[in-house]
């Protein structure tokens, strides 16, 4: 089951953390985003935000699935039911992450195609390096899918 919460997003800052590493990074759009988490009983095994970043484009800030239910299509799932709701509204949704194969493999199976990068995204406004599997990230890549 998939719910929108409203209030007390924070409760779910574990499970952000694991896609965004750095809290005052997540500040900067948990406020404005919504939220959607999926739960298997009382249990939430996932959660994703997405902005209105104007001009029918929505951007999905973040996506992550609990250590113990990655690999099981979750985030996947996650991903086609926050494409149908947006679609409703928005033209296209786009998602930045960071150059590594396991990130930048997983949007390209939920339909995404790469468009964009910005030059030292992570080295300018994080506070220390992000390491993704032994990489040292720099530039974020944008990845955008048409609604
Ligand atoms: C990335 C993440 C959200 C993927 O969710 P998941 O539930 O583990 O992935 P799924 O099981 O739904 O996989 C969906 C598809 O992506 C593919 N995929 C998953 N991980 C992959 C990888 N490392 N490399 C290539 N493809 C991958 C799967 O093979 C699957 O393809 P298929 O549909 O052809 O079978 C999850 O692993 C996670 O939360 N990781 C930590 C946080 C994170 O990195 N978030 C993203 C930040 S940008």
């Amino acid at each position: 089951m998939i719910k929108q919460i409203h209030a007390g997003k924070r409760r779910f800052m574990n499970l952000l953390l694991l896609a965004d590493e750095q809290l005052s990074m997540i500040e900067r759009y948990l406020g404005r985003g919504d939220m959607f988490v999926m739960y298997e009983g009382e249990c939430a095994v996932a959660v994703a935000v997405v902005t209105d970043e104007g001009g029918g484009v929505c951007e999905l800030k973040n996506i992550a699935v609990g250590p113990d239910w990655q690999g099981r299509g979750l985030g996947k799932h996650l991903v086609e039911f926050l494409c149908g709701h947006y679609g409703r509204s928005f033209r296209t949704m786009i998602v930045g992450t960071g150059e590594t194969r396991r990130t930048m493999g997983f949007y390209e199976r939920c339909g995404f195609a790469r468009s964009h990068r910005i030059k030292n995204f992570f080295t300018d406004n994080y506070d220390h390096p992000i390491v993704e599997d032994g990489v040292v990230l720099s530039d974020m890549i944008y990845f955008s899918r048409k609604l």
